[in-house]
């Protein structure tokens, strides 16, 4: 892996994301919006930055021509399928054998199995209303995914739990479905979200997988770490 396009790359997890790819020595093009551009000045002279909305074709085109690997944001925000069209420009755009990894919430299902707690129901409501205000479009994300995982490019959806801010605790931990014990505790730090989708690109077992992740150091995780080696021995 040496050149990845991180789209999205001025939020919260963008720019915990492009920190990582420096650490990894990656080349960095990134993309945001043009309002957004000085969200990124702590990374003036080493990156590359394409302003323009995530779902211009043409902005994707140009930032994702040449990378290995593209770090994706998907957003509900607005009600213009901003989230699905950011996933169709990328996945029409990237070049052919590129890694792709895209975050969404928990939400999104693959295969349907899913079993959400009362909390992520209730956020699932509210994103519902949210839409009826026309802020936010949970569907969109879903559609979003739900072309994703229909594509034959090498792709990941990382799955992320709610989210803290804090000092990293490591590699999250991850699970097919939501409703595992090991993901019960629902929480992950936004800087170990972006950990897991740049590690994403250089992990094999994670092509046409949607891990839904959880922090390392969760009461659920440890839990069902201490039950693995007491199983074992
Ligand atoms: N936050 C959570 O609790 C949570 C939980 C699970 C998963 N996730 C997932 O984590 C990812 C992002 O989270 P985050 O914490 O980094 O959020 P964030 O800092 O709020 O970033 C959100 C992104 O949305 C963009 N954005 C904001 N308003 C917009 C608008 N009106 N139109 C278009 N784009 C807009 C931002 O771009 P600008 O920089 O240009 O504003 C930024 O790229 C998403 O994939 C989300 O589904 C979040």
């Amino acid at each position: 892996m040496q050149k990845v396009c991180i789209v999205g790359a001025s939020g919260k997890l963008g720019q915990y994301m492009v920190g990582h790819a420096l650490d990894r020595g990656y080349e960095v093009v990134g993309v945001c919006r043009e309002e957004s551009v000085g969200k990124l000045d702590a990374f003036k002279g080493r990156i590359s930055i394409v302003p323009g909305a995530t779902d211009d074709r043409e902005v994707i085109r140009s930032a994702v021509a040449g990378c290995d690997g593209v770090l994706v944001v998907l957003v509900p925000w607005g009600v213009h399928h901003y989230a699905s069209g950011t996933a169709q420009a990328v996945l029409d755009h990237a070049p052919p054998g590129a890694r792709l990894v895209f975050s969404t919430g928990w939400y999104p299902s693959r295969d349907g199995k899913d079993v959400y707690p009362w909390s992520v129901k209730a956020k699932v409501l509210l994103g519902w209303l949210a839409r009826l205000a026309r802020v936010v479009d949970l569907g969109d994300q879903v559609e979003a995914t739900r072309r994703v995982f229909a594509s034959d490019t090498l792709w990941t959806v990382v799955r992320g739990s709610d989210l803290e801010e804090g000092k990293s605790q490591g590699l999250p931990v991850w699970s097919r479905h939501v409703g595992d014990p090991i993901l019960e505790s629902n929480l992950t730090r936004r800087v170990d979200f972006a950990l897991f989708m740049v590690a994403a690109l250089e992990n094999d077992e994670l092509i046409h997988e949607a891990p839904a992740i959880v922090g390392r150091l969760t009461p659920s995780a440890l839990a069902f770490e201490a039950q693995t080696v007491e199983a074992r021995s």
